[in-house]
Order: C-alpha cells, then sequence, then structure tokens
C-alpha cells in the first residue's frame, strides 16, 4: 500500500535540476536526471552536509562541505568521504506532483 505524502510540483524540478523539498522537519533531495525524478534525503553521508546545496553535474552531485561524490541514478558513494549509499524514497507523480513513499 505505502504511505504516499506530496511534496511538490514536478515542473519545479526541471531536467538537471535538484531541489530541496520540505515536509514537516523533513528535508528530501528531488533531482530530475535526464527526465527521471529520483529522491533522497538531503543529507551526505559522510557527516549530513546538504546535497541540495552541492554540485549537480553529469549526473553526479558532489557535497559542498568536503567533496564526496554520489551517483544520483542510484545513489551510489563515487568518492572519499562517502560514508555509503543515499537513501532513497520510492517516488512517483500524480497528476503533475511529486510524492513519495515515507514507508515508516
Ligand atoms: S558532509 Fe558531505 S562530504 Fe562531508
Amino acid at each position: 500500500m505505502g504511505d504516499w505524502v506530496r511534496l511538490g510540483d514536478a515542473a519545479d524540478v526541471p531536467p538537471g535540476k535538484v531541489r530541496c523539498l520540505r515536509l514537516a522537519d523533513r528535508k528530501v533531495a528531488v533531482f530530475n536526471e535526464n527526465g527521471t525524478l529520483l529522491a533522497y534525503d538531503d543529507y551526505c553521508t559522510h557527516v549530513g552536509g546538504p546535497l541540495t546545496q552541492g554540485t549537480y553535474e553529469n549526473g553526479v552531485v558532489t557535497c559542498l562541505w568536503h567533496g564526496a561524490q554520489f551517483r544520483v541514478a542510484d545513489g551510489a558513494p563515487l568518492t572519499p568521504p562517502a560514508g555509503g549509499r543515499l537513501r532513497p524514497y520510492p517516488l512517483r507523480i500524480r497528476d503533475g506532483a511529486i510524492e513519495i513513499d515515507l514507508g515508516d
């Protein structure tokens, strides 16, 4: 069934861009990777830097704080000091809105 909640409008995250969308006290990084929207916690797995304030280029996000890099397509860590894979959320589009499954 899932616990789907609305995050925002899909049109607000154009291709090649990332946005921080808030849900109560949760910050979610939504990336548009070549037309596919992907959602992760907006926290670097090193010590919690805000991913959406880093650099997002060529499918890779680079953390602003210490330079860890992650592959946006699957959240895989690419360079130290990343602490592990990014935490993804199941995402769907309904009537132009981004919805994620909190699953908790
Ligand atoms: S918090 Fe992201 S690299 Fe350190």
